[in-house]
């Protein structure tokens, strides 16, 4: 079995970040998120990974290597632009021959891992399985329509639901996906859906089953997804404290201070992380932060943000809360009059103050 990891798109909803970097690479407790599809596909016992590239290749393929770091080995799928996950699926037939394959969106996020997933599929041996999960609000999700374990029916962001059980974005396919993706017709947003072809291999009578997940899984799309994702993921950390801590310096809770990373006269409270090379002084750092590397933050309070690398954050009186900074950020304040805000922030960047 082979997998296909897709990282190409467009990433639209978060920008201003991906107008630099692919979303797949914004870090979630200071790792890419990538990486975390990577991990669990290795997981799952499958070596032969395809990677679907679009505009942000080089940045893709130089995180990513040739996957010797996971024992995986990558293919790099150039995509011409985002013409739908189908369309990815399409353009990776060469790469798949003639072998079942796992496709991961490479912006989700399953914290239990594919590993059973993908044993109920080489057990059952449908020609389909799809990845399910209960949710609040089935109007915006894909929806799958179930009679006992079979997929009957899909629904695009339905107004009346016919279940609560919203698509994962996580496939396994057989060969017969391919005549599905050669079949279908663009769709109004001129994309190939993944969707369609799941209903065309239904409508033509192959087996799509359905695994239903009960542990928590994110499309990370959007910047409070991301947020929400980070949260999530420090959840799990284990506390370590590898850089420096001064004695004036009060930890509560799990923290994990890279080696490299200074904290002077500050208060960390966990789950928080900080990573290499970055200085925090007569700081608080509060739940559900993720500090990059080579970071400067002084004389403020951060709690449930992302700070990506290289920012620098000084004397800021008002708590940074619920924030996604980017690189190189630089936050300060100014005691020159007249008193003013200065901006230089990128198109659709957002500061609500
Ligand atoms: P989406 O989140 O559906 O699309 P997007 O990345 O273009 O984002 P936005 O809607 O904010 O503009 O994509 C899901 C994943 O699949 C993501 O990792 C990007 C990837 N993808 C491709 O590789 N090729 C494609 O043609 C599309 C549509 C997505």
């Amino acid at each position: 079995m082979k997998a296909l990891i897709l990282s190409g798109g467009t990433g639209s909803r978060l920008r201003p970040l991906t107008y630099t970097n692919a979303k797949q690479l914004i870090p979630v407790a200071n790792k890419p998120i990538l990486y975390y599809a990577i991990e669990a596909i290795k997981e799952a016992g499958i070596e032969e990974i395809g990677v679907i590239v679009g505009e942000t290749k080089d940045e893709v393929i130089s995180a990513l290597g040739d996957g010797s770091e996971w024992g995986v080995s990558f293919t790099y799928i150039p995509q011409e632009a985002p013409l739908g996950l189908a369309h990815a699926v399409k353009i990776a037939e060469d790469f798949i021959g003639q072998d079942d394959f796992l496709m991961f969106l490479g912006d989700n996020l399953v914290r239990q891992g594919v590993k059973s997933f993908v044993e109920q599929f080489q057990r059952e041996k449908p020609n389909s399985l799809i990845l399910l999960s209960r949710v609040d609000e089935p109007q915006r999700f894909g929806v799958a329509e179930l009679d006992g374990g079979r997929v009957i029916r899909l629904v695009e962001k339905p107004k009346n639901p016919p279940s609560d059980l919203a698509l994962v974005g996580v496939y396994l396919f057989d060969n017969h996906i391919f005549q599905a993706v050669h079949s279908i017709q663009p769709s109004w947003r001129n994309e190939l859906e993944i969707t369609d072809a799941i209903q065309y291999l239904v409508d033509q009578n192959f087996r799509v089953d359905a695994h239903i997940i009960d542990g928590w899984w994110k499309d990370t799309g959007k910047p409070e997804d991301v947020l929400e994702a980070n949260r999530m993921m420090l959840e799990q950390i284990d506390s370590r404290v590898d850089g420096y801590v001064c004695e004036h310096s009060q930890i509560i809770g799990r923290v994990v201070v890279e080696k490299g990373a200074k904290v002077i006269k500050s208060t960390l409270r966990g789950p928080l992380i900080i990573g290499s090379g970055s200085v925090v002084e007569d700081t608080y750092i509060g739940p559900f932060t993720a500090i990059s590397e080579n970071v400067e933050i002084k004389n403020s309070e951060i709690e449930n943000s992302i700070v990506l690398k290289e920012v620098k954050i000084s004397d800021i009186q008002c708590r940074i809360d619920f924030s996604l900074i980017g690189k190189g950020v630089k936050i300060q304040k100014q005691n020159n009059k007249p008193k003013a805000y200065n901006f230089v922030i990128g198109d659709n960047g957002q500061i609500d103050l």
